[in-house]
């Protein structure tokens, strides 16, 4: 999985009567991991599904390494290699009556040999660590499995760049560790890892850049610095991290605070904590 550059350029979507997305840019780093915040109804989705290419924008261009996408059977078709989107609903996606089915479905339409299928399939299951449940049927899954195998089933494509929408969405705090790992897993096989998600300090720990979606415009930049912004935080109905609000209030420095241990490092190199402070 080599490192391809995914991007958008004055990118204009119009879904009914709504101008949802209007005049956004976007440029995704390889190998990174990328979090797009926003409020709900402000376009998540509709640019993940655009950037994938189910979505045809009205104006603009999504483009990988340069090259537009042509939103025609072969330009998708290729896309589709190197761009893969996991919805936020696992059963949006999984179709097939058990796990193997499902993941081998995309490998299978790509015209690979039977040796080949199995060989991703089993990949995929490992990378996501549900190898026992390949031979399961799809309705005796949790939703957490659900989510795991919509994942395995995207991986399988051997996609360069993985759009996973609200993958911590309906998860209990075990099962967003268990996600976490999942996608530490596709990060460590090189893939490109865009996430969309409520989750303001999840974001800031976990992204190197963040993407905010605010009147159909994107606002992109280090999470930190994103985050700090009051009036882009309150534009975008998000609210500040709790490591940043607890290191203003301590009068400590953001830059460096993206979690707790961080936060902590920051109180302990400043000596003590300023007068004042409750
Ligand atoms: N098929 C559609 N037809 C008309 N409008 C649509 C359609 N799909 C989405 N929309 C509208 O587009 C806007 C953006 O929706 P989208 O689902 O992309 O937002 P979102 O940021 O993903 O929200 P959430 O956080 O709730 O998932 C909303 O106003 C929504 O009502
Ligand atoms: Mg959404």
């Amino acid at each position: 999985m080599s490192h391809r550059r995914l991007s958008a350029v004055a990118l204009e979507v119009a879904l009914g009567a709504s101008q949802v997305i209007r005049g956004a840019d976007l440029e995704i780093p390889p190998g990174g991991r990328l979090a797009l915040l926003g409020a709900n109804g402000s376009g998540k989705t509709t640019l993940l599904r655009t950037l994938a290419g189910s979505v045809k924008p009205n104006r603009g261009r999504v483009l990988v390494d340069g090259a537009t996408l042509a939103f025609d059977r072969a330009g998708l078709r290729a896309h589709r290699q190197v761009v893969q989107l996991v919805a936020q609903n696992p059963d949006d996606q999984l179709f097939a009556a058990d796990v193997y089915r499902d993941v081998s479905f995309g490998p299978m339409n790509l015209g690979l040999s039977e040796t080949e299928v199995r060989q991703r399939v089993a990949e995929a299951l490992a990378v996501l660590s549900i190898e026992d449940l390949a031979e399961r049927p799809i309705h005796e899954l949790s939703y957490g499995q659900r989510k795991r195998v919509a994942i395995a089933g995207a991986l399988a494509m051997k996609p360069c760049i993985m759009l996973l929408d609200e993958p911590t969405a309906g998860l209990d705090p075990l099962g967003v560790d268990e996600m976490v790992g999942a996608l530490e897993s596709l990060l460590r096989v090189q893939t490109t890892v865009v996430i969309s998600t409520h989750e303001v300090d999840f974001a800031l720990w976990w992204a190197d850049t963040l993407a905010v979606l605010v009147d159909g415009k994107i606002r992109h930049g280090p999470p930190t610095e994103l985050l700090s912004d009051a009036d882009l935080v309150a534009a975008a109905r998000l609210r500040q991290p709790l490591v940043l609000q607890a290191a203003a209030a301590l009068g400590l420095k953001t830059g460096s605070v993206t979690d707790v241990s961080g936060l902590v490092a920051a109180v302990q190199s400043a000596g003590s904590v300023p007068e004042g402070v409750a």
